[in-house]
Formats: C-alpha cells, sequence, structure tokens
C-alpha cells in the first residue's frame, strides 16, 4: 500500500478548508520511504537487525507455545467415554524449573543484544572527517546549521538537510521551545531535542536520494506537519549546493518593490535573509527557493504554495506560529515575485 507523508499533509490541510495547494510532486512515496528494514545508513543497519532478531526470537517463542497449546488442546480434549475428568497435576519441578530458566536466558539474550546495538547506534563524539551540523527544534519547523565551504562560515537554512553520500553527518542536536524528535529511519533511530539539554546523532548515507521522516515526539498542534526531509548527494554535488548556498541573495530590480514591501512589513522581523535582514523567529528565507518544501513538508515549494502560504499560514498549518497579516492580493502579489528570486 502506497501512504504519502505529503498527501497525508495536503489531506488534512484541505480538511481545514485550503484551496488546493499542489503536494509536492515528483516524489512517489510508498511505505517503504519510511521503512527500518530498508536502512541505508550504518547505525539504522545495526537497528534492522536487531529488530530481526527480536522478531525472530519472539516468533519462535511464539511458534512453540501456540503450538504446545494446540497439541494439548487436541490431545487432551475431553471424551465421549471419558467418565471423569483427567487426573490433575499439581506442581512439576522440571516443568517449573523449564519455564523459569527459559524465559530468564531469553530476557537476557534481548537486554545484552539490545545494549550492544545502543552502544554501536549512539556515539559521545563525532566520527571521524564528519560534516557536523547543528540542528535546533523550533514549533514547527526545524533549523539547520551546516558548516560552509571555509573556516568559520556557517548555511543557515531549514527543513531540508543536504548531505554528502558516503562521509558521516555529526548532528548537534537542541530545541528552541519544546521537546521534539528527529527521525529519518532508513538513517538512524529517534533523537529527542531537548531544550537546555544538548543531544547528538549521526549517520552515513550509503546512497544518494531523499530520504523523510517525522518529528517523533508530540510537541503542538502542528507535530504531524513537522516533517524531515535529507537529501544525499554525490560530494561534488554537496559542494555545489554549498557554494551556491554562500552566495549573497540578488537584489533584481524588477522585484524592488516586493523586497521593499518584504523588509518594511512584519515579514523581516521574524525572517533573515542574508545581508538585509535578520529576524530569527522563523526560517532563513535567504535560498528559500532551493528547498524543495514550505512550511516543513506541508507544500512544495512553488509561487502558487507561497501565495496560498502568505495569504493566511493559518489554513495551511492550523496553530503555526507565523500569522497571517491581511495583505491585499496585490502585496501578497509583490511579496512572492520577490521570494521566487531567493534561489
Ligand atoms: Cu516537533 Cu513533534
Amino acid at each position: 500500500m502506497a501512504v504519502s507523508v505529503f498527501s497525508l499533509a495536503c489531506l488534512s490541510a484541505s480538511g481545514a478548508g485550503t484551496d488546493a495547494v499542489a503536494c509536492v510532486p515528483g516524489t512517489p512515496l510508498t511505505a517503504g520511504d519510511l521503512n527500518i528494514f530498508h536502512s541505508v545508513s550504518p547505525p539504522a543497519a545495526k537497528i534492522r537487525e536487531l529488530a530481526w532478531l527480536v522478531i525472530a526470537i519472539c516468533g519462535g517463542i511464539f511458534v512453540l507455545v501456540e503450538g504446545a497449546l494446540v497439541y494439548a488442546i487436541v490431545k487432551f480434549r475431553a471424551r465421549r467415554a471419558d467418565a471423569e475428568e483427567p487426573r490433575q497435576v499439581f506442581g512439576s519441578t522440571p516443568i517449573e524449573m523449564a519455564w523459569t530458566i527459559i524465559p530468564l536466558i531469553v530476557v537476557f539474550v534481548l537486554a545484552l543484544t539490545t545494549v550492544r546495538t545502543i552502544g554501536e547506534v549512539q556515539r559521545t563524539e563525532a566520527p571521524a572527517g564528519a560534516l557536523e551540523v547543528e540542528v535546533i527544534g523550533h514549533q514547527w519547523w526545524w533549523e539547520y546549521r551546516v558548516p560552509g565551504s571555509t573556516a568559520g562560515r556557517t548555511i543557515v537554512t531549514a527543513n531540508e538537510l543536504v548531505v554528502p553520500v558516503g562521509r558521516p553527518v555529526w548532528l548537534r542536536m537542541s530545541s528552541a521551545d519544546v521537546i521534539h524528535s528527529w527521525w529519518v529511519p532508513r538513517l538512524n533511530g529517534k533523537t529527542d531535542l531537548v531544550p537546555g539539554h544538548p543531544s547528538n546523532t549521526w549517520f552515513t548515507a550509503e546512497s544518494a536520494g531523499v530520504f523523510l521522516g517525522q518529528c517523533a515526539e508530540y510537541c503542538g498542534t502542528q507535530h504531524a506537519n513537522m516533517l524531515l526531509r535529507v537529501r544525499a548527494v554525490e560530494a561534488r554535488e554537496f559542494d555545489a549546493w554549498r557554494a551556491q548556498q554562500e552566495q549573497p541573495p540578488v537584489a533584481a530590480a524588477e522585484v524592488s518593490a516586493g523586497r521593499a514591501r518584504f523588509l518594511d512589513l512584519a515579514c523581516a522581523n521574524c525572517h533573515a535573509i542574508d545581508g538585509w535582514c535578520d529576524g530569527a523567529f522563523g526560517p532563513s528565507l535567504t535560498h528559500l527557493m532551493s528547498r524543495e518544501t514550505l512550511g516543513a513538508g506541508v507544500a512544495s515549494m512553488d509561487a502558487e504554495s507561497l501565495r496560498a502560504w502568505i495569504d493566511d499560514p493559518q489554513r495551511l498549518k492550523p496553530g503555526c506560529n507565523m500569522p497571517s497579516l491581511k495583505l491585499s492580493d496585490a502585496e501578497v502579489g509583490e511579496i512572492v515575485s520577490f521570494l521566487v528570486t531567493l534561489k
């Protein structure tokens, strides 16, 4: 069965009475995209191996216990010729010993292998040569701070993490408000982002592709629309992405009205655009159009979605912290025509 994260998000948005906003096209999402058994990263592979071991042991116990039950029911069922109840047995030392010792061994094996897997999955420090990225959870979006191509340079972006294939990625995590949890099942298990208590996780994407995830700790009304998107690309493509993200925004003359409108209105209080405004409450918009989705995954990144979003974010993502500024269609149009130049 095909399960589409974005379709679900779009369904809930349309349920709230939105205009039709295009859901992310060209991303065939199947159940496999969030499947822990389709791991593409060493820690996710360890989790997959543990999951199979647990399933095998529990499955074996299930078959043995149910088999014994069915055998007993068939073999010892009451028969017409039986004059009275069979002889009742009270207490059996060998059986008591067996059902005490066997579960102890099973629990011991499961506990030890789980502890070993936790040790393999969690790290106290960054793997050698890792790309060290800062992740900050916000209601309801993800902030990423990726090291730039030169020392001291940082690329600030949102919701979409671009990483090189084959290189370890070390995520240093914190939260700006409540507890969130970063979970991209094909890359690693869940890691909570706790206010005032830094945490970390890591992964190495072994193949190129888009890996999806979901905030995995209930964090308020739009928890379900706090989607994760990791795009793993070849090293050369990553360098190109980074170089492009380091470019200053271009002030195109034909959208100067929209730019002025954006900077005059409350937009600039919350959003940053390198060199023009430095609001820190919402996502940085410096290279907005280089991202594939809008609103942490509720819609595709295009002019149509931006128009609906700016007109009233509450229709697409009810409860989100961005208000409707009650702009006229012309004002929204001006701002959108400016934003779409932020490539
Ligand atoms: Cu953030 Cu749930």
